[in-house]
């Protein structure tokens, strides 16, 4: 079967690096069961695109072949977690969509803080998952810093999960260019970050309180108690079965009455009745009914 697909994808129409029909469901099918990506075909060409990358760089020609590499029982947890994060997208930004970040700020961090000092407890624990390069759980302890009654006698602690290792070690330097801060306001960068020749270094004070760990969001990782959850503009590349399982799973996280940011673009319209959609201005969150 090798032979005749090699020879095939060789002599046949399809140009250097192109899929075949069936190679690219193989592809797809591989990648949604893995990290519940879903790939459609208007996806392909980008597949196809990331795909070559990676072969080049592995010195392969022939897409099968690698396909047989990365399934492949000895070295499929080697390549399969580099394949997934050379697919990944992860477009983001300091204090992306901003509305959301003054909802944070006036109206679900207030609640949240008044329900702590009842219970006598100032610990606040969030989880952003799909983290991406840093910036979304950065910005996230940069609001609560800016925002909380006596910051200093609180523990924040935010998780900040990826697949992508690329990402997370990004996240973890912590090391941003100049044009990569625009959305933060001045008096937050001089506090908050130190200069080191052209770039800007996210400070102690912000990152010892963010945990990043490798996570893929097909599966549970165990989080219990959060109050808030960020995981925006990562469903969207998720089918309806996957995203209504993920919004099962971050249910499941939250302690009732805790918080769920999800991406502009996203929602939980159909996907699960225990939340309820809290809005102003052009931000939008999600409360999980106690
Ligand atoms: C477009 S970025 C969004 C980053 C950030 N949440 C934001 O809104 O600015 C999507 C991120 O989700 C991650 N991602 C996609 N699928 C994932 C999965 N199954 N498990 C964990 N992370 C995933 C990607 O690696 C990428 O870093």
């Amino acid at each position: 079967m090798t032979t005749a697909l090699t020879h095939r994808i060789h002599s046949g129409p399809l140009g250097p690096g192109a899929i075949s029909d069936s190679e690219f469901r193989l592809f797809r099918d591989l990648i949604y069961e893995e990290c519940g990506i879903s790939l459609g075909v208007e996806k392909r060409s980008f597949l196809e695109s990331r795909l070559r990358r990676r072969m080049e760089d592995l010195g392969f020609e022939v897409p099968y072949e690698y396909y047989r590499m990365v399934t492949n029982a000895e070295s499929r947890a080697n390549e399969l977690p580099r394949l997934l994060d050379s697919l990944m997208i992860c477009e983001t930004s300091f204090f992306r969509n901003r509305p959301q970040f003054d909802l944070l700020q006036d109206v679900v961090l207030p609640e949240i803080v008044a329900r702590k000092e009842k219970a006598g407890t100032r610990m606040l624990r969030v989880w952003s998952a799909g983290c991406s390069t840093g910036q979304e759980p950065y910005s996230a302890v940069i609001a609560l810093l800016e925002s909380l009654p006596d910051r200093d006698s609180w523990m924040i602690r935010v998780y900040a999960s990826d697949l992508s290792f690329t990402a997370l070690e990004r996240a973890h330097a912590g090391l941003y260019r100049p044009d990569q801060l625009k959305g933060i306001e001045p008096h937050c960068i001089t506090q908050y970050f130190r200069q080191e020749h052209e770039y800007y270094v996210i400070k102690e004070s912000v990152s010892k309180r963010v945990i990043f760990d490798y996570h893929n969001l097909k599966h549970d990782n165990g989080l219990r108690g959060l109050d808030i959850v960020f995981c925006r503009n990562v469903m969207i590349y998720f089918d309806t079965e996957e995203q209504r399982k993920l919004v099962g799973r971050f249910a499941n996280c939250l302690v009732p009455g805790g918080f769920l940011f999800l991406g502009h673009a996203e929602s939980l319209q159909g996907l699960s009745t225990r939340f309820a959609m809290l809005h102003r201005n052009k931000g939008i969150a999600y409360k999980l009914e106690a």
